[in-house]
């Protein structure tokens, strides 16, 4: 059968500040999608949160874009913001930044990652959620994933991934798209996703056509731009990311390992640092310290007949603890530049500038040198 398996995210409060997102937020989304699982709008719900992002994880078999299922999210983010107003939660209703639904969430302030496939004999999804950074946080490990032997010693040895994968690439500040194939255009691919606040990877797709249809993806990453939309800064864009694993794709332990280390990204404080990514389970997945440092958390399903089934935390595990304690000592470093870059980002990744005002104020002051 053909499923369609949705993420849709959105901080619609935080509580306290931006580090959370309430249980009363959480059981009112589940209430939601428990109706419309009833309704068979949705096979299957699981509702979560990272940092102060609401996540609704869903399985149908409408397709992707679909506008039922758009509005289903959308409503249940507006019936969240009503709770949030009511307990005064940080920023209620922040990343709906339309007043009304109008046929597709793209373009609205939440978040999507989307993909509709033919559900294999074994289906293994991860979803991943991450807050306090942006969409080109997931470059890096998802190239690691799909292109790096030395992270995935299944592109050497499988013969079912040995001829590659095509990567989608999306320029996100000219609104164009590119497909390139691993691992012939490696160079060129990473030219252009190193440069990760412009260039993102949207989807992953399988070269291996005995056994994934051409157009059908394998990976998804949320591109939102929330600057972008809004025009104004209301909060980083906190990406999702949806990943398929086995059987001429990377193994489950593949799509982990890139996880291992804690790269660098854009957001933490203010949306304006630099700061590692750390991997948390799902009880740990709050922004603390510096409003951080930007997490990842990975949920595992097991795909079945469209349904979910029970989720595992996956990096709810010990083997990731020194992945944690490095976060920590780059987070520690890091701290340490207080206002100076590369902890601040350069001016133009800033989210929040003071500058303009500064240089105003200083205008007469300044001589010609
Ligand atoms: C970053 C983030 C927080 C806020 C910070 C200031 O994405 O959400 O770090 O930027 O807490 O928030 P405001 O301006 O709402 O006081
Ligand atoms: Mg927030
Ligand atoms: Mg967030």
């Amino acid at each position: 059968m053909k499923v369609t398996f949705s993420i849709i995210k959105a901080d619609v409060g935080g509580w306290p500040g931006h580090s959370l997102v309430h249980p009363r937020l959480i059981e009112t989304a589940e209430k939601e999608m428990e109706k419309a699982k009833k309704k068979g709008i949705i096979r299957d719900f699981h509702v979560t949160h990272v940092g102060d992002d609401l996540e609704l994880i869903m399985t149908h078999t409408k397709g992707t874009d679909n506008k039922q299922i758009h509005e289903l999210a959308w409503k249940t983010f507006e019936k969240a913001t009503e709770v949030a107003k009511e307990l005064k939660l940080y920023g209620a209703g922040q990343d709906l930044l339309s007043d009304a639904f109008s046929g597709n969430i793209k373009g609205m302030g939440p978040g999507v990652a989307e993909m509709e496939f033919e559900e294999r004999k074994g289906e293994p999804v991860i979803a991943f959620m991450m807050d306090k950074t942006e969409p080109g946080a997931f470059n890096l490990p998802i190239y690691r994933m799909f292109a790096d032997p030395f992270n995935t010693p299944g592109l050497v040895i499988d013969p079912s991934m040995h001829r590659g994968f095509t990567f989608e690439i999306w320029d996100i500040m000219e609104h164009k798209k590119v497909f390139m194939n691993t691992p012939e255009e490696t160079y060129d691919i990473l030219a252009l996703i190193g440069a990760k606040s412009r260039f993102v990877i949207k989807r992953v797709y399988s070269r291996n056509s005995d056994k994934f249809a051409k157009d059908e993806p394998v990976a998804v990453v949320s591109t939102e731009k929330l600057y972008q939309i809004a025009g104004e800064y209301v909060g980083k864009d906190d990406p999702v990311a949806v990943v398929r694993a086995q059987s001429g794709l990377p193994a489950l332990g593949e799509v982990l390992e890139p996880w291992a280390f804690p790269h660098l990204v854009s957001g933490w404080m203010r949306g304006s640092h630099n700061g590692p990514i750390m991997p948390v389970g799902i009880k740990n997945a709050k922004c603390t310290r510096f409003d951080g440092p930007p997490r990842v958390a990975a949920l595992g399903f097991q795909v079945a007949n469209g349904t979910l089934g029970m989720p595992a935390d996956l990096f709810d595990d010990p083997a990731w603890d020194y992945t944690r304690n490095k976060a920590q000592d780059i987070a520690e470093y890091m701290r340490r530049h207080g206002p100076f870059e590369p902890h601040r980002l350069p001016l133009e990744d800033m989210e929040y500038t003071t500058l303009p005002g500064i240089m105003k104020e200083l205008g007469p002051r300044f001589q010609k040198l």
